[in-house]
């Protein structure tokens, strides 16, 4: 009987560069959605697939994540005495809704070393990874899917999505075989940013992983790779000679908040469907596809 998932690990600890000047002061993962930043999401989405204890790994510019998920007295205070009881409850649920920690990756050694960080956290337990910039809509149900296939065989398992050909050179790259299930393939290898021309498949690994405790091992192992960092890709790599490896297929519902253009799909995607500001939002929206020809 595998161990449940009940840890997350979301590395945040990059210096966001394709969101300069905005970024050399506030982490992009601070970017609002309106009045919730886009880390937000992510301990949501870790949260509704059953995870109590999430471990953020981030660096010494990115303090101000650590006062969004903690308490602030003063400010409870206050919004008790004004009477404001939404706010405040919104402001003290951020902190209660799992166990949050933080630890920072003190130099930018690549995702697998970011990774690698949590292992004195995670221990012996299978834990998920959520890359910190990747929202996953709740409709596409990724990283629940990726539970249950764990629980149901006890082995890592990876999002998978197909994308443009072209584009596979800016994601790691699964070589796959199908299963009886046609959302699961099995992972017969990997590839960190392939050229398009040498790329084993258009299938790209999305910001969400579910790993055995194994993964550290293989981390600890793995020297620098694409970029001179030390790639997640390339430890799940070696992980495959030990244990096999599931991917899970998904085809719609991410964000790439790290991009600017899917920021912003981000921004009115997730605006549109909220109950207070969403109406509004639409109308202000159509007034502006009319004004600019686009209906
Ligand atoms: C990272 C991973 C890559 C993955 C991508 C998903 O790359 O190294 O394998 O496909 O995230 O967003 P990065 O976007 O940090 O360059």
């Amino acid at each position: 009987m595998s161990k449940p998932v009940r840890k997350a690990v979301i590395p945040a600890a990059g210096f966001g560069t394709r969101f300069l000047p905005f970024s050399k002061s506030v982490p992009k993962e601070m970017l609002p959605i309106v009045d919730r930043p886009v880390i937000d999401f992510i301990v949501a989405e870790a949260v509704a697939a059953g995870m109590t204890d999430i471990l953020i790994i981030t660096s010494r510019h990115k303090k101000v994540m650590e006062d969004h998920f903690d308490r602030f007295p003063e400010l409870e205070v206050a919004l008790e005495a004004k009477g404001k009881s939404d706010e405040l409850k919104q402001i003290v649920d951020i902190t209660k809704q799992a166990n949050i920690h933080f630890i920072r990756q003190g130099e930018a050694l690549g995702l697998g070393h970011a990774i690698g960080m949590a292992e004195a956290h995670v221990g012996d337990e299978p834990f998920a990874v959520l890359l910190g910039d990747d929202i996953m809509h709740e409709r596409a149900g990724v990283l629940s899917g990726m539970v249950d296939a764990y629980n149901t065989h006890g082995s890592s398992v990876v999002a998978l999505m197909e994308v443009d050909p072209q584009d596979i050179g800016s994601y790691g790259c699964a070589a796959t075989e199908s299963t009886d299930n046609d959302r699961l393939k099995k992972v017969t290898g990997l590839v960190e940013k392939p050229k398009p021309e040498v790329a084993p498949s258009n299938l790209a690994v999305m910001g969400r992983y579910l790993f055995t405790p194994t993964i550290f091992e293989e981390i600890r192992k793995t020297g620098p790779g694409v970029g001179g960092e030390i790639q997640i890709t390339d430890a799940m790599l070696s992980l495959l000679d030990r244990e096999q490896m599931l991917g899970y297929t998904f085809s719609e519902g991410r964000f790439d908040t790290g991009k600017k253009e899917d920021y912003l799909r981000a921004v009115v995607e997730l605006t549109l469907e909220r109950d207070d500001v969403g109406p509004a939002f639409r109308e202000i929206l159509a007034d502006v596809c009319r004004r600019e020809g686009l209906v």
